[in-house]
């Protein structure tokens, strides 16, 4: 069976995401801190209680599966703290570095040779703020601007072997990653969109028929509609 590692999985995109795979007949091993509010259960979803910025822990963690069977990595788990960048704090800067960038990088490193034999694919869950200039949210958007960088080289370097390296762009989706901000999506249809879309992106981008890549998948709502809280 193949198998996928999704970090992030313990709610919103990356959640759905380990269902979408679930779903399509891979076993997910799901990383995060704490699945208590996690709902979902299957018996190829493998939640694994893992802090991605303590490398030492990732990295025995990883050791524990088969790297063999990884065909599918998803580096999804994300922090975002925003307001004036003087503001911020150095724990907020160092924790969107180190979850955002240097985790989604140690994980690749670490299990790139296996991907690489099994022509698989890395999935980047970066963000529209990596592409535009985001006020207020200067250090998170210069991670995701970091993850995309990344992404696209390492589709470069990496796609004589076979291997699929896809970004993705989401902007302002229904999930809890905005409940310490000040302001979050509209709430009504149309202006945002769900972590149910950017899974089935990932089915989308895995589905192409052989020697076709897609890269890049920027999802945006119809409509544009920030709210203060
Ligand atoms: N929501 C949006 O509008 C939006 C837009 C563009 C991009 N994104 C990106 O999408 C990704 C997923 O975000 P989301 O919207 O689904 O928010 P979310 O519901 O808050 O999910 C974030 C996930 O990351 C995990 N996580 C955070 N820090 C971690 C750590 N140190 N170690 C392991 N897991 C960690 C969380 O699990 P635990 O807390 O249980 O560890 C959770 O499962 C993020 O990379 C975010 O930047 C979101």
């Amino acid at each position: 069976m193949k198998s996928a590692i999704v970090t992030g999985a313990s709610s919103g995109i990356g959640l759905k995401i380990c269902e979408k795979l679930v779903n399509m007949g891979f076993k997910v091993y799901g990383f995060a801190r704490d699945f208590s509010k996690t709902q979902y259960d299957n018996e190829n979803f493998i939640k694994v209680n893992c802090d991605i910025t303590k490398t030492n822990e990732l990295v025995e963690k990883v050791k524990k599966i088969n790297k063999e069977e990884i065909y599918i990595l998803v580096n999804n788990a994300g922090v975002g703290f925003f307001g004036p960048h003087e503001e911020l704090n150095p724990a907020k800067i160092h924790s969107m570095v180190a979850t955002n960038l240097e985790a989604p990088l140690i994980l690749t490193n670490i299990l790139l040779r296996d991907i690489k034999k099994s022509q698989g694919f890395i999935i980047n869950i970066s963000s529209i703020t990596a592409k535009k200039i985001s006020t207020y949210g200067c250090a998170y958007s210069a991670t995701k601007a970091g993850i995309s960088h990344f992404s696209e080289s390492l589709f470069e370097e990496t796609r004589k072997y076979g291997v699929k390296v896809i970004t993705i762009h989401p902007d302002m989706t229904k999930t809890s990653f905005y409940d310490n901000a000040n302001f979050k999506e509209a709430d009504e249809e149309g202006f945002y969109i769900s972590p149910e879309t950017v899974a089935e992106a990932v089915e989308m981008a895995l589905s192409q028929k052989s020697g076709t890549v897609i890269t890049d998948i920027t999802l945006v709502p119809q409509k544009h509609k920030i709210v203060r809280k």
